[in-house]
């Protein structure tokens, strides 16, 4: 499918399209050879060669999965105490992928792999506030009062976090799903923590709209491509 130049040159992440045009009219583009400072050129990404500044342009794959995390793996690339870790259990072919975010090692549900790192700014943004919503088991019952301190905020190392969602869904209280819209360190954990209840098992179960649905322990999967596009979309809201 041809596109224009400027947008082609844009989408590999030469700069924005309006810079880019300015490129190509000071004669920094070839196209099959040839200079090009026609804006309104087109282009075939599959076929044409472009050039920027005599280099090749090429167009980086974005590629989207997800896991189901276990528990007793950790969510970085290489550990030097050669624990496991996630790139253990997800396909050798996307070990080229970054986890965004992480999970603690004892926590399970949801992980995000991608190298779009426009999208990964856009979820772990403080601003965008997306919520991530764990579902909880608890060693004691909930009091209301700590329902209440929740959808308050909690006092975490003298910074208050901001108000989660959470609801009780079991009736000996001990079952709950909370949803935080910031991404601190073991933040449900401690929040749990500071109330004075000890978390017994926490699993992620979605990322803004993006969530575990029906996905085994331990598999993973690549995001579809109507997926991925209903997630921008959500995120640029
Ligand atoms: N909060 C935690 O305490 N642990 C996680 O892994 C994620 C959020």
């Amino acid at each position: 499918m041809e596109i224009r130049l400027q947008k082609y040159l844009a989408d590999c992440k030469i700069a924005s399209r309006r810079k880019c045009e300015e490129y190509i009219q000071s004669g920094l583009v070839k196209v099959n050879g040839k200079l090009v400072k026609e804006l309104g050129t087109k282009v075939d990404p599959q076929k044409d060669i472009v050039l920027f500044e005599n280099k090749k342009v090429t167009q980086e794959k974005f590629l989207y999965l997800i896991l189901h995390k276990p528990k007793d793996y950790i969510s970085t690339k290489d550990d030097p105490e050669k624990r496991k870790t996630v790139f253990d259990i997800i396909p050798k072919e996307y070990a080229h992928l970054n986890p965004v975010g992480r999970l603690d090692r004892n926590t399970t549900g949801l992980l995000l792999f991608t190298n779009d790192g426009e999208l990964t700014q856009d979820l772990m943004h403080p601003k965008k506030k997306v919520g991530k919503v764990y579902r909880v088991e608890i060693d004691k019952p909930i009091k209301e009062k700590d329902v209440m301190a929740f959808s308050k905020g909690v006092m975490l190392e003298d910074k208050m976090t901001l108000p989660a969602n959470i609801e009780v869904i079991t009736r000996d209280f001990l079952h709950l799903d909370v949803e935080i819209f910031e991404g601190r360190n073991r933040q449900v954990r401690k929040m749990f923590e500071m109330l004075g209840y000890d978390v017994v098992k926490l699993k992620r179960l979605s990322i803004g709209i993006l969530s575990l649905g029906k996905l085994k322990l331990g598999m993973s999967r690549l995001l579809t491509v109507p997926e991925i596009e209903r997630l921008k979309k959500w995120l640029k809201k």
